[in-house]
């Protein structure tokens, strides 16, 4: 029980880095929480022995190191340690929720409104965290895609051409909001779709693979770019490893 508290109070401050209006909603679910499991811990702060379920739990998330795409072009060193933080915090959030829910779970718990609100909320931070490691996996190349791969090859089939594609993924990209621009390939018939991505767990394709997810948060392009979303975007498809994203596509 100590651990999951340590675990809290440490996912709390980190919570406040990520630019979100529900950060300070779960951050109020987390307290309740805390002081309700608190009071569970012996006076003595002794606990419990693990209990089989808790031994069966897997390893919590860990964040992946980034740092190779320093000194990318048109991605500037303050504004990737920034997006770096703010990916971490999803890690650290994911895995505190989590532990919550475990908790729950073993409490027999699982019929409270607290139980209801933060698992509604793990999407959230889950999409948060994945997301952000097909982008980061996907950066840090030279921007040309290889013409002879079978993505590319499909892209032209379906879309016409390349750059009919990437007109459209860019017009998602471009759209009012905070999101995802998002290039997916339906696994029923093989069908390529642009879709949008509210913030990071509304709109997903049900069974869809994951191929190219651009972030458009503000928090991706406003340190360098201001307001101008297109510049951003034009960075983006600069750096692209086009070798990883076509090692997504399933033929
Ligand atoms: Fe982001």
């Amino acid at each position: 029980m100590k651990k999951i508290e340590f675990a809290i109070f440490e996912a709390i401050p980190k919570m406040q880095g990520n630019c979100n209006l529900r950060s300070g909603f779960v951050k109020k679910i987390l307290l309740i929480n805390l002081i309700f499991f608190g009071a569970l811990v012996g006076e003595d702060g002794s606990s419990a022995s693990l209990s089989a379920a808790q031994e069966a739990r897997p390893a919590p998330y860990k964040a992946n190191d980034y740092s190779h795409l320093f000194g990318m072009p048109g991605f500037s060193r303050d504004a990737l340690a920034v997006h770096f933080k703010l990916y971490e915090g999803y890690v650290t959030n994911a895995n505190a929720l989590l532990s919550i829910l475990n908790e729950y779970a073993e409490q027999e718990k699982t019929r409270t409104p607290q139980f209801a609100d933060i698992k509604r909320h793990l999407g959230w931070e889950m999409d948060g965290m994945r997301l952000h490691e097909y982008y980061f996996g996907e950066l840090g190349g030279s921007g040309l895609p290889d013409k002879n791969s079978a993505l590319y090859h499909a892209i032209e089939a379906q879309f016409g051409s390349f750059e009919a594609w990437k007109k459209d993924f860019e017009a998602v990209g471009l759209m009012r909001g905070i999101g995802w621009s998002l290039l997916y390939q339906d696994l029923k018939d093989g069908r390529l779709i642009n879709m949008w991505i509210n913030e990071h767990d509304h709109g997903h394709l049900a069974g869809g693979n994951i191929i190219l997810p651009m972030d458009v948060f503000e928090h991706a392009y406003l340190i360098d770019y201001g307001l101008d979303r297109q510049g951003y975007i034009d960075a983006f498809f600069k750096n692209l490893d086009w070798e990883v994203v076509d090692s997504r596509y399933q033929e």
